[in-house]
């Protein structure tokens, strides 16, 4: 018989040593992550305070996960009510659920009509959990579209995609990544998917056949190294898709849901899409939940009874949280909030890399900047900024990411900017 080990919770610290710690997940994890050497023991806020009780400014909010902020009251406490009042385990997918019932009518209300050329039908809404999962039935859509509208024969569909995407870690998505890491070995890959230069909409035009049935995009690509495309390029993706009858999706996981300072991303380009993914802050960062949103008659056409579905996804405990955070979302202002302290905070860190030898350039809208670094090692900034108490990581190898809470206030944007200073200019 094995035994358990014992761990003491106190106040939501273990009394398991740091150094337990790391070898526990060394021995017992699969070492799929480069981590960073601390041990979280209590996220609140924007703030992550380790053992020692020493205090780190959380400047990458879980990529956009912790968007409200770690523990938000209002969602930690609609988690709580529920798992207190019993309704948040996760039932058969056979009986109807009121969280599920008001977490879907409240999300297709928050975006604007999907694919209004559709007609105005309002949206409806497919829930799963981790991002990627969304990101899976958008291709779907897309997919099926091109088969039962386009007549393209099935297996025969096209999508186009960017350059240096990322939208999680399924084979079929990493199938069409551009990082040799994320795919290799891992054949044989899904085929059907066509990558070209984010931001050239030319090459896009040169790549659509009579079998693309639509486009899959970033708005402005966070893994890819903090990417904001040339003016147009989105609007011209939008033309292109009404041109051609193909369907847009927007990845909005990362850059929705106000990280750009806009509720969504592909608002700075007045567009719509035919489709949106979100996921990370859609629950708060406290339970996965993820969406596909599109207009009801594309939802219709192409998920019939049986079609699709997921154990977890839309299941009561998340749509409570995902419920509270739409809530959170709209009372607290989180995309003015961005767009207002991201004027601010882009406009001091822009003054700190004119001064830097280190700094090539600092570029980003609302709470989503990055800085790229000219020696191309932003992990190397990172891991100063980790001694001085602000946790960041690169992004593309040679950007380092800011993207803390939206809800970051005054003295915390001081803190961050000062210890930016001491990283890259002293
Ligand atoms: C733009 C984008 N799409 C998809 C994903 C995948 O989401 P998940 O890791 O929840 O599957 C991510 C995660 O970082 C992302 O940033």
């Amino acid at each position: 018989m094995t035994s358990m080990r014992k761990i003491h919770y106190f106040d939501g610290f273990s009394n398991e040593s740091d150094d337990t710690i790391f070898h526990l997940e060394n021995d017992f994890g699969a070492h799929h992550y480069e981590r960073i050497h601390v041990v979280v023991r209590h996220a609140k806020g924007c703030w992550l305070t380790d053992d020692k009780g020493n205090k780190y400014l959380d400047c990458l909010a879980a990529y956009s996960a912790a968007n409200p902020g770690h523990h938000h009251p209002t969602i930690t406490n609609a988690v709580m009510d529920a798992l207190i009042g019993n309704y948040a385990s996760v039932l058969s997918n056979v009986v109807f659920t009121d969280p599920l019932g008001i977490f879907l009518s409240e999300a297709a209300k928050f975006a604007p009509q999907m694919a209004p050329r559709f007609g105005n039908h309002g949206n409806k809404v497919l829930p799963k959990n981790g991002g990627v999962e969304s990101v899976e039935t958008a291709i779907k859509a897309m997919r099926y579209y091109g088969f039962k509208q386009k007549g393209i024969p099935d297996g025969k569909q096209e999508i186009i995609v960017f350059n240096n995407n990322f939208h999680g870690r399924t084979i079929s998505v990493v199938s069409f990544s551009s990082k040799k890491k994320n795919y290799e070995g891992f054949g044989p890959l899904t085929p059907g998917f066509v990558s070209v230069e984010f931001g050239n909409i030319e090459a896009v035009k040169n790549a659509i056949t009579p079998n693309t049935c639509g486009i899959l995009v970033e708005p402005f690509q966070g893994e890819g190294g903090m990417l904001i495309p040339p003016k147009g390029f989105l609007a011209g993706l939008r033309q292109l898709c009404d041109d051609h009858d193909m369907l847009l999706m927007a990845d909005e996981i990362q850059v929705g849901m106000g990280r750009t300072g806009k509720k969504f991303c592909f608002e700075h380009e007045n567009i719509v899409p035919d489709g949106v993914i979100l996921g990370k802050a859609l629950s708060g960062g406290l339970i996965p939940l993820s969406v596909f949103i599109t207009n009801t008659k594309l939802m219709d056409m192409v998920f019939s009874k049986g079609s699709d579905g997921s154990t977890f996804g839309g299941y009561p405990l998340a749509c409570v949280a995902g419920t509270a955070s739409l809530k959170v979302f709209e009372e607290e202002k989180l995309a003015e909030q961005a767009a207002k302290k991201g004027k601010i905070l882009k406009q001091r860190i822009q003054e700190i890399g004119a001064r830097s030898p280190h700094v090539k350039e600092v570029r980003g809208e609302g709470l989503f900047i990055g800085i790229e670094v000219k020696n191309g090692n932003a992990m190397e900034f990172c891991r100063k900024l980790l001694k001085l108490g602000l946790v960041v990581n690169d992004s593309h190898g040679h950007t380092i990411r800011i993207s803390p809470p939206l809800v970051i206030n005054e003295q915390e944007m001081d803190f961050m900017v000062d210890r930016l200073e001491k990283a890259l200019i002293d």
